[in-house]
């Protein structure tokens, strides 16, 4: 299974540091063989050699350029990262990344080999419209991706979900898990409120090949406690 770690905007470079080590510990410890990312903050990015997996939240597609206040491809292989989120929903609602700049990104790390982590959800007016507006919605977030990506993952993050506490039920998430299979077979991690008090139930589900975990993921103990389900669960 895939565990990942999305740090956004919290931890400096010396907390992050820290925290990475904190999991390398874990992971070597008690044998993890499980795939685990963890996504700091840009200016967090260190160079890493273990077997935590360093990606970056974001970049431009472009090796270096004028584009103000982006790191570009040059800056990532100065960390040897070689993984990347693309579409995470604050980028998509909050920063306003349409689909074709995404597109656009995807295309640019995918013919650089790397692994995209790449999030698909509905907002929740979309929810309420109905499963049909619903599906149709998450279907548009596919649209000019490679979904036959060798080194793709996606992640289902119903945007309602991510932050608040609030999550759908186990029955809903495998639901729209077993529809989106459909149209790729990448690894598809759910996300939106994972805790350690849930976490166990959501790695579980049929067709739920990991987790990406924002908030509840800067406690480096309760992160472990979550890698560590996902390994009982193999
Ligand atoms: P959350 O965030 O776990 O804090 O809901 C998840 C995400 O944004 O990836």
């Amino acid at each position: 299974m895939i565990i990942a770690a999305n740090l956004k905007t919290n931890l400096t470079r010396k907390q992050t540091e820290i925290y990475v080590n904190e999991l390398e510990d874990y992971v070597s410890k008690h044998t993890i063989s499980q795939e685990v990312l963890v996504f700091p903050a840009a200016s967090s990015l260190n160079p890493h050699a273990g077997k935590v997996i360093i990606g970056a939240q974001n970049a431009y597609a472009t090796h270096n350029g004028a584009f103000t206040g982006e790191i570009g491809l040059d800056h990532l292989e100065e960390f040897s990262i070689k993984t990347i989120l693309i579409g995470h929903s604050e980028r998509r609602h909050v920063l306003g990344e349409t689909q074709e700049a995404l597109v656009k990104k995807f295309n640019f790390y995918k013919d650089l080999g790397f692994k995209i982590v790449y999030c698909v959800g509905e907002p929740l007016e979309m929810r309420e419209a109905g499963k049909e507006t619903m599906m149709e919605y998450i279907s548009s977030q596919y649209e000019g991706i490679d979904t036959s990506y060798e080194n793709l993952i996606i992640a289902y993050e119903p945007v309602w979900a991510i932050g608040t506490g609030l999550i759908p039920t186990l029955e809903n998430i495998e639901e729209i898990h077993t529809d989106l299979k459909e149209k790729s077979i990448a690894p598809l991690l759910y996300g939106g409120s994972v805790k350690v008090t849930n976490a166990k139930e959501v790695l579980a589900l049929r067709n739920v090949d990991g987790i990406l975990v924002g908030s509840a993921a800067l406690y480096s103990e309760h992160f472990c406690s979550m890698i560590q389900y996902a390994e009982d669960l193999n």
